[in-house]
């Protein structure tokens, strides 16, 4: 099987609820509360790495202006749908896909794309033969929904065309908290979402994790920036373990109809004194 028709399988048995190391559920939107993160990051003109999650947070990142981005996910099928959000911002002047990606969807969508990158042009491959297999892939199940549905829409999708110009960036499929072999380790700007959420709070854990965000900033990095989605804060382990490298600063509370409790936090490369 080559790679893609390999994908294909994988996405038709994460959509029937099986179980594929390196795939997994699709979040459809982001539920951390960019809107509101992106209030206090600055991101102009820094070298950015983001979890690829939905694809919002990248671009919102775009939207802020950052000057280069590359992504990282432990499920492969995140970059898929990157390129299908951005075709969708490309091609049809939206924010979101219908949340029906139905055949008459995909077909109007993919007869546009001109890809201009090898990824690119793999994920026009993956979503023409995802097109064909339409009918054996549960495409409800396929995405996670999540709660607040389209908090963090972007509504100046011309604007936002602008400023992602002949995006190209180069995308990860690793474990954050595991090797990062090969990657650059320059970055100004590193935003995990909430993927620490997921990891049991230990100190193996969380240690191997501070060391990849250290290696991956060098000497450039100042910022880290997490979700707090499901506690409102970080963990105890967290906190500990970061402040050996990072002084953190939580994001306003907020007080709102439908979300509450802090947006996340943003971590702060102490300066250090040579
Ligand atoms: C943190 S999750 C949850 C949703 C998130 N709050 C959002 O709004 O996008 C987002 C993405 O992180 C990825 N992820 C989770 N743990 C990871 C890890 N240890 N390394 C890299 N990616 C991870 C998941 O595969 C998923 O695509």
């Amino acid at each position: 099987m080559t790679d893609i028709n390999y994908d294909i399988y994988a996405t038709k048995a994460v959509s029937n609820g099986r179980k594929i190391d390196g795939y997994g559920k699709i979040y459809f939107h982001a539920n951390d509360y960019l809107k509101k993160i992106f209030e206090d990051v600055c991101v102009d003109r820094c070298k950015v790495l983001t979890v690829t999650g939905s694809g919002d947070q990248a671009f919102y990142l775009y939207n802020a202006g950052c000057e280069s981005l590359d992504l990282i996910d432990i499920n492969k099928l995140t970059m898929y749908y990157f390129y299908l959000r951005k075709w969708v911002i490309q091609y049809l002047n939206q924010f979101y896909p219908d949340e029906k990606i139905n055949r008459f969807f995909l077909n109007n969508l993919l007869s546009k794309v001109v890809p201009k990158s090898n990824d690119e042009y793999i994920s026009l491959e993956y979503w023409k033969l995802f097109l064909k297999n339409i009918d054996n892939i549960n495409i409800e199940n396929l995405f996670n929904f999540g709660m607040n549905p389209y908090i963090n829409k972007i509504d100046d999708i011309s604007l936002l065309r602008d400023k992602m110009g002949s995006i190209n960036p180069r995308f990860y499929n690793k474990d954050l908290f595991e090797d990062i072999e090969g990657m650059d380790s320059d970055y100004n700007t590193i935003y995990t979402s909430n993927i620490a959420d997921y990891k049991k709070p230990t100190v193996e854990n969380f240690r191997p994790y501070l060391d990849n965000l250290c290696n991956l900033m060098g000497e450039y990095g100042d910022n880290v920036i997490c979700a707090n989605v499901l506690r409102g804060k970080p963990r105890n382990v967290e906190a500990q373990i970061f402040k050996e490298s990072f002084v953190a600063y939580r994001i306003p509370e907020i007080e709102d109809k439908y979300i509450s409790g802090s947006p996340g936090t943003i971590y702060t490369r102490k300066i250090i004194f040579r």
